[in-house]
């Protein structure tokens, strides 16, 4: 709590100051284990170096957990019966994920009697708490095995696409015991984190689109050209959040920053509520979130927005219950290394 105040009352903060000050400060009021604080301090070393590792190291607990349970599957390069273009890591539902190296490292450090999946789940742990600023914290439990299965065709058949209507959603979250509060909850996950062009093209196409509001539909489509230059690719990466682009972005687009706190540059925050509400997010699957009949959508995307406090608190419990997803299958070992069975 002391460490929270401290943080809320510092004064604006630039992104690398930010990150630079603040991992340090979140992991020096963690207690924990050895294998705790080891992945702690991996973790704090890695989003030093590269900040945008920390949106990757979270979402690859949402990708882990949710196909066959949290068992490290997402982590293997090739199985004995399927070659890389099999695995999960191949599959079109899990495009840009990232972080696989700063699960090396972790692995690296700890060595055998510690699995991946458990380092998967801890690392994502440490990564909301840090991106918060220590005000996401939740405990999970360690002692996961390792699986020997990973199937493209199993992640693609599992994971959400950011094509899915609400029904879609609730429903590939109801198969998980996921409600749809939980749903909603999660999903201000991409209040942080970048996507590629390809999982949002259908927002910026007038043909296809879902309700966006229409001035920030016009700088989207504005800066992916340009970033299409600047990344020199076809499908370049757009952040995610509204807060996070420049001020010519957000005056173009009449973004109302009312109620978000600007400073908080790559902070994982309620802010994706906030955006969501006035039709400012990018994949169509955050838009439906708006177009359930489910009351209980609307009041969640409403309560979050409007108190800070009662989302931190939400989404730590969903990524907790997340984290603990039994995982499925009959062959577990705790790997050697994180990208191949033993
Ligand atoms: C509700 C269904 C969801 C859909 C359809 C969805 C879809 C996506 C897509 C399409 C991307 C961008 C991939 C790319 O093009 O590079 C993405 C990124 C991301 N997702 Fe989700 N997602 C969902 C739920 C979640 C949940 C539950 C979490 C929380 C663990 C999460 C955390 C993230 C993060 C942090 C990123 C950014 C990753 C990075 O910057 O590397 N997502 N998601
Ligand atoms: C190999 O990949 C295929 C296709 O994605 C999948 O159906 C199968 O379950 C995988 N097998 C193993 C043992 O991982
Ligand atoms: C579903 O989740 C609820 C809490 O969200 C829990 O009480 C219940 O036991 C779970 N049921 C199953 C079948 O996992
Ligand atoms: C927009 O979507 C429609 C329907 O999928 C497609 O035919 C069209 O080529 C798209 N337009 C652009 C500019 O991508
Ligand atoms: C919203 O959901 C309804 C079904 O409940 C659907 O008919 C409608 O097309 C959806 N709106 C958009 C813009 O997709
Ligand atoms: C841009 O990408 C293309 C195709 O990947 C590559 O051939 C070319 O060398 C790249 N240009 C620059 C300036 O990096
Ligand atoms: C954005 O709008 C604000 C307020 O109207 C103005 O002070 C600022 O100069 C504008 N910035 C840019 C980059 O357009
Ligand atoms: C926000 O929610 C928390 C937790 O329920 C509560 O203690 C607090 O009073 C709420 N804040 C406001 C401004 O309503």
């Amino acid at each position: 709590m002391k460490l929270t105040r401290a943080l809320a009352g510092a004064a604006v903060l630039s992104l690398c100051l930010l990150l630079a000050v603040q991992p340090e400060a979140v992991a020096a009021a963690a207690a924990g284990g050895k294998v705790e604080s080891t992945v702690r301090t991996e973790v704090v070393k890695a989003i030093r170096a590269d900040p945008s590792v920390g949106p990757a190291l979270i979402r690859l607990v949402f990708h882990d957990c949710w196909v066959n349970g949290c068992d490290g599957s997402v982590l293997l390069d090739t199985t004995p019966f399927n070659s890389s273009a099999g695995v999960e890591k191949a599959a079109a539902n899990n495009i840009g994920l990232r972080g696989f190296d700063v699960i090396d490292a972790i692995k690296a450090k700890l060595g055998d009697s510690v699995s991946c999946a458990d380092i998967v789940v801890l690392a994502g742990r440490d990564a909301a708490a840090i991106l918060s600023r220590g005000r996401i914290t939740y405990a999970v439990e360690t002692g996961r095995k390792d699986g020997v299965v990973s199937s493209a065709a199993a992640a693609d058949a599992t994971l959400p696409e950011s094509t899915f209507h609400i029904d879609q959603l609730t429903d590939n979250f109801a198969r998980k015991n996921f409600t749809a509060e939980e749903l909603v909850a999660l999903a201000g996950a991409h209040a942080v984190g970048v996507s590629h062009l390809s999982s949002f093209r259908d927002r910026i196409n007038a043909t296809t689109r879902t309700p966006i509001d229409p001035r920030y539909q016009a700088a989207l489509a504005g800066d992916v050209e340009a970033l299409k230059g600047r990344q020199n690719s076809t499908d370049p990466i757009e952040k995610f959040n509204i807060r996070d682009m420049d001020a010519g972005f957000r005056n173009a687009s009449g973004f109302d920053a009312a109620g978000v706190d600007m400073a908080a540059v790559g902070v994982l925050d309620n802010s994706f509520y906030h955006a969501n509400l006035q039709n400012m997010v990018l994949l169509r699957s955050d838009w439906e979130l708006r177009n359930g009949t489910d009351p209980s959508l609307s009041d969640s995307l409403f309560a979050f927005r409007d108190n800070a406090t009662v989302w931190e608190m939400e989404f730590a419990a969903a990524m907790a219950k997340l984290s603990e997803l039994p995982a499925e299958g009959t062959r577990f070992e705790i790997r050697k290394s994180c990208r191949a069975t033993n």
